[in-house]
């Protein structure tokens, strides 16, 4: 299936991504895991996209569009994928709308992670992620056996640039006002389903699976 995650930062979205591509070999790609990487190595890409992602702002769209258009043609997208973080703007979702349809494809669907503020908040500044793996942990909700260490594959952990409570909070703000209105955008095309995510990520994965089988039928 060709599936869009959409939510606030924090809502979960990599972490229902990671169980879905695990469940079903779904590629899974994320635009901010493909622009960390990019700072982490110094290309250009990386130097462009620093300074947004550290303000908590959205890179702008002549960069990631181009980004994502060749991730589309490289990947084996015969079995779907998962976009995480992809669309954030209007402009971004009409692009890929126009990308699937030059390649003869399209979405599926558009799951809608829904939590509430504050509690995103409290997600995002006690994430931790392994360094090696990306396996991503929770000091509280999902911590690792020994501090600081992942228990898959024995990397360090670290915390995000942006995970502080105030870029936290600007990344909200610019969710509501550039990203938010993707929700009626996929609504209108009847794409959207919502998922409440502020149960386990157990719990939640149980609702994406159900809502995924409802529309395979
Ligand atoms: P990106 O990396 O996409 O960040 P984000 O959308 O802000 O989302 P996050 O990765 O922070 O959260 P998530 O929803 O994946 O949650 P997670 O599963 O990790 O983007 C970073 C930056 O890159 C952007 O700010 C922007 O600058 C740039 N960028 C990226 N894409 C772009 C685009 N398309 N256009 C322009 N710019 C772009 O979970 C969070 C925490 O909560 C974890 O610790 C996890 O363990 C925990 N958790 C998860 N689920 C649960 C649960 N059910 N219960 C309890 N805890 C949970």
């Amino acid at each position: 299936m060709n599936i869009v995650l959409l939510g606030a930062p924090g809502s979960g979205k990599g972490t229902q991504a990671a169980m879905i591509s695990g469940r079903h070999g779904t590629p899974h790609i994320s635009t901010g895991d493909i622009l960390r990487q990019a700072v982490t190595d110094g290309t250009s890409l990386g130097l462009k996209a620093q300074g947004y992602m550290d303000r908590g702002e959205l890179v702008p769209d002549e960069i990631i569009i181009g980004v994502v258009e060749e991730c589309l043609r490289e990947e084996d997208c015969e079995r779907g994928f998962i976009l995480d973080g992809f669309p954030r703007t209007v402009a971004q979702a009409e692009s890929l709308e126009e990308s699937l349809k030059e390649m003869g494809g399209s979405l599926d669907v558009v799951l809608n992670i829904e939590v509430e503020d504050e509690e995103i908040i409290r997600r995002l500044t006690g994430r931790r992620i392994c360094g090696k793996c990306g396996r991503i942990f929770h000091l509280l909700f999902d911590p690792p056996r020994d501090e600081g260490v992942c228990e898959v594959c024995g990397g360090d952990l670290y915390q995000r640039a942006d995970d502080t409570e105030e870029t936290v909070r600007r990344r909200l703000e610019v969710y509501k006002e550039q990203t938010a209105p993707l929700i009626d955008f996929y609504k209108r095309k009847g794409l959207l389903r919502n998922v409440r995510g502020e149960k386990s990520a157990a719990d939640v994965f149980e609702h994406v699976q159900e809502t995924l089988e409802g529309i395979r039928g």
